[in-house]
């Protein structure tokens, strides 16, 4: 792939090759987009740390996510219709994945079915629930991705009702496209994206077409997934599957301090800040913003993972800074499915890499764990003042005891 030298590089070559329809489902947010922007400004806001003379020379961008070694600090996020930004494209997505030695997760939602990526891929991956209306067949679906022995369950807890994406009103966007004068015209213009889906195992969604009685139909289908999503899901639902589900269980969609508590208390391995790349909730924070507090929040007791707009490695350094685990990375690589197939995938994981590597070196990290806020400008004047808040906590209850100590040493005759 020549030439491309960044994220957007793909994501402008992407424009070219996908369908109007499918490249704007991936690229756009809901309504007014505000919180898709804020997840960029905000973490373009936050500048990092020029340091010199560290010997830099060796430097390594391995870590674990719950136990699980992994060659860089993301995953590939769960991605709704990643088969129709290239054909067979969540299996070209976990390809790349394997081979670059980090989890990649199917979504619910996906084009290519839990058994076709574990049957191509031969590897394990995350798969990603949503619980629908029919708790039969989310029970169904774990069982499968059990079955395909995936390791780890990540469940979206902020899609009970959709946020509205304007573009995708407007663009007629359905599963397989609606044939609109202008779809036609646009697709016949994209041959090689027409000829990968052609070619591909499904064109529709793959974990749900010929599971459930009586949707063979496309129209049927695609009715029966919106009105699935269920606007009564809570808790008690994360109790019972937590209870079903053997495996590590993370909690994808959280934003606030008091779920992550409660995500937490409720046995989640682990959690991810996420306003879903601001397709939900529009007008809410960025991820960015709202991470440092959930982090501190939950502290050691569980990994926090981190999402939404993720597009450089420096951006991956200043989540990991303040406090993430790992990052989940959405758009990213998927404009680099529609730009190349799984080459593409594959040098959007290269750029993420070298990019971060070289953010590390000059702001002189040679690890993964050796990343915290003292790679951020005015950090290590925080991580100081974190200190002393530290010892004036420890110091102050002392000598309040102090007169008690005294008295106790005295009558000890110490
Ligand atoms: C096209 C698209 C489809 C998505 N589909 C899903 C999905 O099926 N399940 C899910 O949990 N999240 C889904 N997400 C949210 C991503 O997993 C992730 O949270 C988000 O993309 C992160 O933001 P970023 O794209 O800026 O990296 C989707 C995101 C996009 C862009």
């Amino acid at each position: 792939m020549k030439n491309i030298t960044c994220i957007d590089d793909l994501r402008t070559l992407a424009r070219r090759r996908v369908p109007r329809a499918f490249f704007d489902y991936a690229d756009s947010g809901s309504y007014g987009e505000y919180t898709l922007r804020a997840n960029r400004a905000d973490l373009e806001a936050i500048k990092l740390r020029q340091r010199v003379l560290v010997d830099v020379s060796e430097r390594s961008l391995g870590t674990t996510i719950l136990g699980q070694k992994i060659a860089l600090p993301f995953a590939l996020a769960p991605i709704g219709l990643c088969g129709m930004q290239h054909g067979d494209g969540e299996i070209l997505a976990a390809e790349a994945a394997h081979e670059a030695g980090i989890p990649f997760t199917l979504s619910t939602m996906s084009i290519c079915s839990i058994e076709h990526v574990a049957e191509a891929t031969g590897r394990p991956f995350w798969f990603q629930l949503y619980v629908i209306r029919d708790r039969g067949f989310s029970k169904q679906l774990m069982d499968r991705a059990l079955a395909a022995k995936c390791t780890t369950l990540v469940l979206t807890v902020d899609l009970q009702v959709l946020g509205q994406r304007h573009r995708d009103v407007k663009n007629g966007m359905t599963v397989p496209p609606e044939f609109r004068i202008k779809n036609v015209i646009d697709i016949a213009t994209k041959p090689a994206w027409a000829w990968s889906v052609l070619k591909g195992k499904s064109k529709t969604f793959g974990n749900i077409s010929g599971h459930v009685p009586g949707m063979e139909n496309v129209n049927s289908l695609a009715k029966w997934t919106q009105d699935q999503f269920d606007p009564a899901l809570n808790w008690k639902d994360v109790e019972w599957i937590r209870d079903y589900w053997p495996g590590k269980m993370i909690i994808k969609g959280i934003l606030d301090i008091d779920d992550a508590r409660m995500a937490v208390t409720l046995g989640a391995d682990g959690i991810v800040v996420s306003n879903h790349g601001g397709r939900q909730l529009d007008g809410t924070s960025s991820s960015i913003a709202m991470l440092p507090r959930i982090a501190q929040a939950v502290g050691a007791n569980t990994e926090v993972l981190f999402d939404g707009g993720i597009r450089t490695g420096a951006d991956i350094m200043r989540a990991l800074a303040l406090g993430a685990r790992a990052c989940l990375v959405g758009r990213s690589y998927v404009y680099g499915l529609g730009a190349g197939g799984k080459a593409g995938v594959a040098k959007a994981i290269d750029i993420l890499r070298n990019e971060l590597s070289v953010t590390m070196a000059l702001t002189g990290v040679g690890n993964i764990a050796a990343i915290d806020g003292r790679v951020l400008e005015g950090g290590e004047v925080k991580a100081q003042a974190a200190k002393v808040a530290k010892v004036a906590k420890v110091t102050k209850p002392k000598a309040a005891a102090k007169p008690k100590a005294r008295a106790q040493a005295v009558k000890s005759g110490a």
